[in-house]
């Protein structure tokens, strides 16, 4: 694997599911050690609020050290990304069930939303790491849309606590390194839904 994502340029768009804000860090790190250029996006909702998880400023300054890059969290700055096709692969984790509902109706009004229309102009690979409680209820019909839209994979997920919430999917943040791999490829990684 280290290898495959070696050179490789990866977006990857951070939406505001602030209590998975760390299950991205081990990830994010596996990337950079397997010699990827890792260009970090938040929605302005992550970028800008500090959550009781964690404060904004100090979640960006960990991210910046990660990546070693700044962070787009502006419409305008993610626009180039449509002309400039910087990224082999845009990742978005993890996804908020707000960004997936936005997604799957061409609604493009944040940095993310805009990073992944504009990556989608070029016909490049989309990975969603979905992270929303409502996964199976308000949005099943948008992660549905979008499992069945060109150039969209998954991270496999599975439910994170099925008896106290019961509608709430959550991606497997382990496995983006080699979701990506395989993206990279045209296939999405197998099983989709995990236990
Ligand atoms: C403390 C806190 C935790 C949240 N966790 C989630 C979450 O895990 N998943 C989700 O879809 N939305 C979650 N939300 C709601 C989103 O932050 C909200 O829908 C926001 O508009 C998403 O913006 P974005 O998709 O542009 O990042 C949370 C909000 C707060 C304040």
């Amino acid at each position: 694997m280290k290898e495959n994502l070696s050179g490789k340029n990866i977006g990857f768009a951070i939406t505001a599911s602030y209590c998975t804000f760390k299950s991205i860090l081990e990830p994010l790190k596996a990337l950079v050690e397997y010699g990827a250029n890792v260009f970090p996006i938040m929605s302005e909702n992550a970028s800008s609020i500090d959550s009781r998880f964690q404060k904004a400023e100090e979640y960006k300054e960990t991210i910046r050290s990660i990546t070693g890059n700044d962070i787009i969290d502006t419409i305008k700055d993610a626009e180039p990304i449509g002309p400039n096709a910087p990224f082999d692969i845009l990742v978005v984790a993890p996804c908020t069930g707000n960004t997936i509902a936005k997604l799957a109706h061409g609604i493009t009004d944040t940095s993310v939303t805009m990073a992944c229309k504009a990556h989608i102009r070029n016909n490049r690979p989309l990975l969603i790491a979905i992270s929303t409680n409502d996964a199976l209820s308000g949005n099943a019909a948008n992660i549905g849309k979008l499992l069945n839209t060109a150039n969209y994979y998954f991270v496999p997920f599975s439910q994170d606590n099925a008896l106290k919430k019961p509608r709430s999917l959550v991606a497997h943040m382990d496995l983006i390194p080699e979701s990506i791999e395989k993206a990279l490829e045209g296939v999405q990684l197998q099983p989709i839904i995990c236990k």
